[in-house]
């Protein structure tokens, strides 16, 4: 039997599982690693961190399964998008990286915009100058730390930054070079133009593959710390959201993936490339070779659900300490005795600010129509209600650039209660199925990668086909369906009515 492994270089740790060439999980750890905040709005962490989890983490599989590396046949590596690593001409670390969470550059971004333009941005990049992308990241270097901004050499992505440790190679692929704002999704290359504008050497940035290319193999010094083979194969791999949306099946028209961790994404394969005219989704190169993907993102969607445990639901978190029951599944079930809607309470989950579609890190949270009838299981309902019709504005702008949304695969903590998929169902007002991968993560996808990097697959069509299997079903309840679509522009108006209130509080809190 031969393996592969897939390593994912997430926020909170590295995640490391390997599969056998069927899909099943032969094992898995995580290493998890600190962030650092040193100024408020500012999220950084030590690329040294990443690469101490990756040897711990691969380590530890390799220890747990008992399978001899010589049958590992292939790497696939997945990582947070757009955080910035900065390497001198000794391909040392210069600095912290800066993460994709971090939002100091937002003058830099208003620079960007201005310097190139909508139609520029459309044009060159295709997407919006976004604050936790990496070239106002690398504007930002330019113009606060001038000293280190003089020593770069090169800037490259975390999973890159482990391609590198692990491979000597300093090269990325198209699904993570799409979020940097510098490259050409349309044409799979970096653009010369945003390069030549922005002022940001073109020969700062790795070479670029697909995701599935083979782009370097494991070096006699990596393979002293991980225990890995001298000389296997490493491919591209992806950003987390290709390597998840992969790692779920989304490989073909029609199918649309929803992810619910602390931030929701909303992901659509799409076989040609789509450019939101506003630009309120990105248009990013998927791991699937020469195809493309729409994405929407919101920023707190399991992290509103959270905030709710820990705040008001005290008692349940309390609870899960000390009998094991999980403090999520107590409050979903007081949700279950709810009627849809709420009875007229609506929440916002602008915790964190929002990314899709309204573009505004001063958007607040809002609970909207609370009267003397309501009590906790209708917070409770609302905030997952909430949520999802947070997502669905990123579902509507999909569907309405003509992207069929026929299937939509439910993963994260939307897929693991009954009630979150009926309402995922209901709202989307389309089936929502759960796949038997969902547990593995982005680390499934890149091993998939792997797989038909080295010929285990010839595609990643026959990879999924052969490893994700549809687990259950849920269809929409027409009577479900007709209260949220009424409530759903009343959700909507909402924000438009606030925005201007939202900048107001943020000015009074500085
Ligand atoms: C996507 C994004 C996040 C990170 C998380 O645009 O910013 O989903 O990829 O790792």
């Amino acid at each position: 039997m031969s393996y592969l492994l897939g390593i994912d270089v997430g926020t909170t740790g590295t995640k490391t599982i390997l599969i056998d060439t069927e899909g099943k999980l032969i094992s898995g750890s995580t290493v998890e690693y600190p962030l650092s905040t040193p100024h408020p709005n500012w999220a950084e962490q030590e690329p040294a961190d990443w690469w101490q989890a990756t040897v711990e983490s691969v380590r530890k599989v390799l220890k747990q399964s008992d399978i001899n590396a010589e049958a590992i046949v292939g790497v696939g590596l997945s990582g947070q998008m757009h955080s910035s690593v900065f390497l001198d001409q000794h391909n040392e670390v210069l600095r912290p990286a800066i993460l994709w969470c971090d939002t100091r550059t937002k003058q830099q971004c208003q620079w960007i915009v201005k310097k190139i333009g909508v139609e520029g941005l459309r044009k060159y990049v295709s997407n919006f100058a976004f604050e936790g992308f990496t070239a106002p990241k690398i504007i930002w270097l330019r113009e606060n730390e001038p000293e280190t901004y003089a020593q770069v050499k090169t800037v490259i992505l975390p999973k890159d930054y482990i391609r590198f440790r692990l491979t000597g190679e300093l090269a990325t692929e198209v699904s993570d070079a799409a979020g940097t704002l510098l490259f050409d999704v349309k044409n799979r290359s970096w653009s010369a133009q945003m390069l030549q504008q922005l002022q940001i050497p073109s020969f700062w940035l790795p070479d670029v593959y697909e995701s599935t290319d083979v782009c370097g193999r494991i070096t006699k010094g990596a393979a002293q710390l991980t225990g890995l083979k001298v000389g296997t194969p490493v491919v591209g791999g992806g950003a987390d959201n290709t390597c998840g949306a992969v790692g779920s099946g989304i490989v073909k028209p029609g199918r649309v993936l929803s992810s619910i961790g602390t931030s929701g994404v909303i992901f659509a394969h799409t076989d040609t490339v789509k450019v939101d005219p506003q630009m309120r989704v990105h248009s990013f190169c998927h791991s699937v070779p020469h195809k493309w993907y729409l994405m929407g993102v919101v920023l707190s969607a399991g992290g509103s659900f959270r905030w709710f445990r820990d705040t008001i639901g005290g008692l349940e978190a309390k609870t899960e300490e000390l009998s094991g029951i999980d403090s999520y599944d107590i409050l979903t079930r007081e949700a279950e005795g709810i009627k849809p809607g709420s009875e007229g309470l609506l929440f916002l989950p602008y915790l964190m600010g929002e990314r899709t579609p309204h573009r505004d890190a001063q958007a607040k949270g809002v609970w909207f129509g609370i009267t003397s009838r309501h009590r906790r299981g209708h917070l409770v309902r609302s905030v997952l209600e909430g949520i999802t019709f947070a997502m669905r504005d990123s579902m509507e702008i999909i569907r309405g650039l003509g992207v069929e949304v026929k299937e939509i695969r439910a993963t994260g903590g939307g897929a693991r209660s009954r009630l979150w998929c009926q309402l995922q169902a209901d709202i989307y007002g389309a089936p929502v199925v759960t796949v038997n991968t969902s547990r593995e993560g982005p680390a499934f996808g890149a091993a998939l990668m792997a797989g038909v990097g080295t010929g285990v697959w010839t595609d990643l069509v026959e990879a999924t086909d052969q490893t994700v299997d549809v687990t259950a079903t849920t269809q929409p309840i027409d009577q479900n369906v007709e209260t949220y679509n009424q409530l759903y522009p009343i959700y909507q108006s909402l924000y438009p009515l606030l925005k201007e209130k939202f900048a107001e509080v943020s000015a009074l809190m500085k």
